[in-house]
């Protein structure tokens, strides 16, 4: 696999990061091709426990190139204080690289997204307040400030003037804020141009000569599938494309250098935030999976929301990202259920829906149709084959697999790098 593209298939917190991991350790590129410090992978080595947001996964192994490409929203301040976690723990960040084209996330992003939030009351996103939405809202609006702007003063100033006139205009006349502090934010900014320089490189080219020399590289998406801001439950999004077409376009290569695409599904489902989520579980099914799961944000903290498999949704996953492979993970928690059940169709309005429906109101108003089956109430945490786990298990596994038709190449059944079976 030289060029591959490692995502989440479901609404983010699939357990991407565990199995990024495990393939990073034969990969020589470890790419972030979207999102911010919005994302939050959970690893787990044999002595310790790293929570990542925005340096990619790969950084845990001296022999990877750890790169932050175009396409990520970077906040400097989260940057430095994610390496120097690292240098804590032990692990070296010098070798990330980062785009000199990736847009900066600015104070006022930050602000915005905070106020904004509150403003929507009962429509809120749920956002993780990072600045990520208004970040991504002023490059597309052209008004954005990029990393290699930091390092010509005088364009930097130029393009925070202007932007920062615009944020305290809202801020102060619309969010009723105090405005922001110009002389703060450029003495701030302009002092980490320094720091930066040593990490900043043309990573297109970077990730392009890699592939050319045979090197394997790894795409790393953040959040997942439906949280797309075009494939997914818009508006209860993010504000990119975690989905397989947004990782050439976020590093700078051509599509037809991606060979692999994994979607990561865990064996049930979850998401924070709101937005529609038709085999959720507001009962004590979906406390049990939380609780069994661990199902709190690596980054907020929030209790996520949990459910049953969602079969439309990770057949819309195999589609929209031509999944090559999948990777199942957290099986180990439905070890505690006697009955587990996937849901195969919608139901709305008389008619079935066995695609994701027209209409997104369909997803806030279906009955989800589902298939029951018997639990193997069995630990499975300590198996280290495929062919070792309960019979009811291999053949929950083999239903999803048949159900989707992409190939479960993985199997994880605990959080350590060791509880992670291969299937043939
Ligand atoms: P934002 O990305 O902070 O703008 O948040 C938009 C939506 O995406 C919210 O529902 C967040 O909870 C969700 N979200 C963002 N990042 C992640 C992630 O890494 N995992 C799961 N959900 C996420």
């Amino acid at each position: 696999m030289p060029a591959s593209v490692i995502l989440g298939a479901q609404w983010g917190d699939e357990g991407k990061g565990k199995i990024t991991d495990l393939l990073s350790e034969r990969a020589d590129v470890v790419v972030r091709y979207q999102g911010g410090n919005n994302a939050g992978h959970t690893i787990v080595t044999e002595d310790q426990k790293f929570a990542l947001s925005l340096i990619p996964s790969g950084v845990l192994y001296p022999t990877v190139t750890p790169v932050i490409g175009n396409g990520v929203v970077v906040d400097p301040k989260w940057l430095f204080e994610e390496m120097e976690t690292l240098r804590e723990k032990g692990i070296d960040p010098s070798r990330v690289k980062i785009s000199n084209n990736a847009h900066l996330i600015m104070p006022y992003h930050r602000k915005l997204d905070a106020v904004i939030e509150r403003y929507l009351g009962n429509s809120m996103i749920g956002t993780t307040k990072r600045g990520i939405g208004p970040a991504y809202t002023d490059k597309f609006s052209r008004s954005g400030i990029r990393i290699q702007d930091l390092f010509d003063e005088k364009i930097f100033l130029e393009k925070l003037t202007v932007a920062l006139k615009n944020k305290n205009k809202q801020l102060v006349k619309i969010y009723n804020q105090l405005p922001l502090d110009f002389d703060a934010i450029a003495d701030e900014y302009l002092g980490y141009a320094d720091r930066l320089a040593p990490y900043v490189t043309d990573t297109s080219l970077l990730v392009w000569e890699a592939l050319k020399e045979g090197k394997m590289v790894l795409f790393e998406g953040g959040q997942g599938t439906l949280l797309d801001i075009d494939h997914g439950t818009y508006p209860f999004v993010t504000s990119s494309n975690p989905t397989a077409g947004g990782a050439p376009v976020g590093i700078g290569i051509g599509p037809t250098m991606i060979d692999d695409v994994i979607g990561v599904a865990k064996a049930y489902i979850s998401r924070v935030g709101t937005g529609p989520f038709p085999t959720e579980q507001i009962n004590e099914i979906g406390d049990r999976l939380i609780e069994i799961g661990g199902e709190y944000g690596v980054v907020t903290g929030r209790r996520r929301r949990c459910g049953w498999l969602d079969m439309v949704a990770l057949r819309y996953a195999a589609r929209v990202n031509g999944l090559t492979e999948i990777a199942l993970t957290k099986l180990d928690v439905l070890s505690h259920f006697d009955t587990i059940k996937i849901a195969t169709a919608y139901e709305a309005d008389g008619a079935t829906f066995s695609e994701m429906p027209l209409q997104q109101r369909v997803l806030h108003e279906c009955t989800p149709l589902y298939e029951e089956h018997e639990g193997w109430n069995e630990d499975i945490t300590a198996v280290e084959h495929y062919e070792d786990l309960p019979e009811l298990a291999r053949r929950y596994v083999e239903r999803i697999e048949e159900l989707v038709d992409v190939p479960i190449k993985t199997v994880s059944v605990g959080p350590g790098r060791k509880a992670t079976l291969t299937k043939s």
